[in-house]
């Protein structure tokens, strides 16, 4: 598809992640070379930086299929079943979400991990046995936001461990050059380094984001993105100068006024201002504390000064 299209399909294509991609480079070409299945991959890291894009580049390098699916997604062990027992030689099966994987089907995971081959209970009680299945040899590439919820006995299994980390602003800026050049969307070099620095480290907001400023030079504009035209359509979007929006405002600010900026546990923060505890802790919390507006203590969390001076507000008297 069109949006398939945006994705890189090669790890030349692939933008950042230097070391991640030069290891498995490495290991790509050695079981090739073999003519063997890749070992195992477990990636990790903040949502947007490209995990299911790398599986899909992964399958490519490797000259196979993906097969896509995610933790939530198989709820009995004969979903697994099923797709293992109907993957070709070689094949990538790709779980997003890897760490809501339901125990009993991660059991059903280990042996098919280990030694291609699924253990099937067949009957019930004293009567019941358990027979062998083989499996094609295949890649299981898994991928999680966070790599301390995987269980341990999963996680040993992957024989690579690769963790995603926040892009820069120049890696990101090339990013939007390629999306616009696909796009076919005009942008300045001053354009995209607007909206990259507004992009919280992470590619899929960067892609968003000009999509959405495109939208405003098509309709206000001559089309083409300049950094002022840049800076309107993102301030009109309430993305503030550092990328941050208004769920991350009200966080931050939640935290100032509610709780005289922590510390603070993450359930009482989540509850004052209605969101998930769960999307706070993966998908907002993870860029604040890398700028440096949030720490983590034992007994909460905490705004730091940086989140005072950002607001413009007095840092208050210890
Ligand atoms: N689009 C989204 N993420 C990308 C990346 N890492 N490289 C190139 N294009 C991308």
């Amino acid at each position: 598809s069109f949006e398939q299209s945006l994705r890189p399909q090669t790890l030349s294509q692939y933008i950042g992640q230097d070391e991640v991609k030069k290891n498995l480079a490495v290991f790509i070409e050695a079981a090739k070379l073999r003519k063997e299945a890749l070992d195992h991959v477990l990636l990790y890291g903040p949502p947007g930086l490209g995990k299911t894009t790398l599986a899909v580049v992964i399958a490519n390098e490797m000259g196979v299929n993906v097969r896509t699916t995610s933790g939530p997604a198989i709820e009995r062990p004969g979903d697994l079943a099923a797709i293992l027992t109907s993957l070709e030689p070689g094949e990538v099966l790709f779980i997003d979400e890897i760490h809501r994987l339901p125990r009993a089907i991660e059991e059903v995971l280990y042996p098919a991990m280990e030694d291609y081959c699924l253990d099937i209970v067949i009957g019930k009680g004293p009567e019941s046995r358990s027979v062998r299945l083989d499996l094609p040899p295949f890649t299981l590439v898994g991928a999680t936001t966070r790599a301390g919820s995987v269980s341990a006995p999963l996680r040993d299994r992957f024989g690579v461990l690769s963790r995603l980390e926040y892009y820069t602003e120049d890696q990101l800026t090339n990013i939007i050059h390629r999306t616009a050049e696909i796009l076919e969307t005009a942008i300045e070099g001053q354009g995209a380094i607007e909206i990259a620095r507004r992009s919280r480290g992470t590619p899929r907001i960067a892609n968003r984001l000009l999509r959405r400023v495109r939208d405003f030079a098509q309709v206000r504009g001559d089309g083409v993105i300049t950094r002022q035209l840049a800076d309107q359509a993102l301030e009109l979007l309430q993305v503030d100068r550092l990328g941050l929006d208004n769920i991350d405002h009200k966080l931050l600010k939640g935290m100032i006024e509610k709780f005289r900026g922590g510390p603070v546990g993450l359930n009482t923060i989540a509850a004052s201002i209605g969101e998930e505890a769960m999307t706070i802790e993966d998908v907002y919390e993870p860029y604040l504390l890398q700028i440096g507006f949030l720490q983590r203590t034992p007994r909460g969390r905490m705004v730091t000064e940086l989140v005072y001076e950002h607001f413009h507000l007095e840092v208050p008297e210890k």
